[in-house]
């Protein structure tokens, strides 16, 4: 069995998959290594758009997969999507999101550039904070998009993006602004967009993470 087998195999199981049911036996044209990103992103996310995982499949308008370059050398995870990501399908998309996108933009980005996704695919009714038994079941998901789009950095935004991707339970406050390390990828934690919102004065300690991520990428940081 090849490697890439193995791990779409092994990313089947994490999801609960006992068995597949398998009619037909086509032999492959194309090998499944020459996948890119994109149809391996889009193959998930078909897996992903169906789930019902958890109970959070029975409030939700639709799963919020991700959005942006497959190929994003900085990746933006945050925790689950509110209601205006929850109608329109995209993550960060509400007055946090606009916020992220200022801060996207500040570093002379796009979202096209990055990658943008959350820890928890489907809204938590009322934005209540997705529960143990939700970040387990969504994790599988974030680990193999991490896995496709191979970044070299993640930013990861509040204390659930942190401690669901890592499993770790690391503080916020204590690992902010401190590189830590995920499957060999720098991970830097920092504050929720939301957080800014309630506590503005927070923001220079964002930017200051930021800079430490433009520098770790090679771009130049002006201020
Ligand atoms: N907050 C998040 O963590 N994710 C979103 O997509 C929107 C708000």
């Amino acid at each position: 069995m090849n490697d890439t087998l193995r791990h779409e195999l092994t990313f089947l199981r994490d999801l609960g998959f006992t068995h597949l049911d398998i009619p037909k036996i086509t032999v492959a044209t194309t090998a499944v290594e020459d996948s890119d990103g994109k149809s391996l992103l889009a193959e998930l996310q078909a897996i992903a758009s169906v789930c019902v995982k958890c109970k959070l499949a029975k409030t939700r308008t639709q799963v919020v997969y991700g959005v942006g370059s497959p190929n994003a050398d900085l990746m933006f995870i945050g925790e689950a999507p509110g209601r205006d990501e929850d109608e329109k399908g995209e993550p960060f998309v509400g007055r946090a999101g606009q916020l992220l996108t200022d801060i996207i933009k500040a570093m002379k980005l796009t979202r096209d550039d990055v990658y943008i996704a959350n820890v928890v695919k489907c809204r938590p009714p009322e934005n209540r904070n997705p529960d143990p038994e939700e970040l387990d079941a969504c994790r599988p998901y974030i680990r193999r998009q991490v896995e496709i789009i191979q970044p070299k950095v993640i930013v990861t935004l509040g204390k659930f993006a942190l401690q669901s991707l890592t499993e770790k339970s690391y503080g916020i406050t204590a690992t902010r602004g401190h590189w830590l390390e995920y499957n060999g990828v720098k991970v830097m934690p920092t504050y929720h967009p939301a957080y800014l919102l309630r506590t503005p004065s927070a923001k220079k300690d964002v930017w200051n993470d930021m800079k430490l991520v433009m520098a770790e990428l090679g771009m130049t940081t002006s201020s």
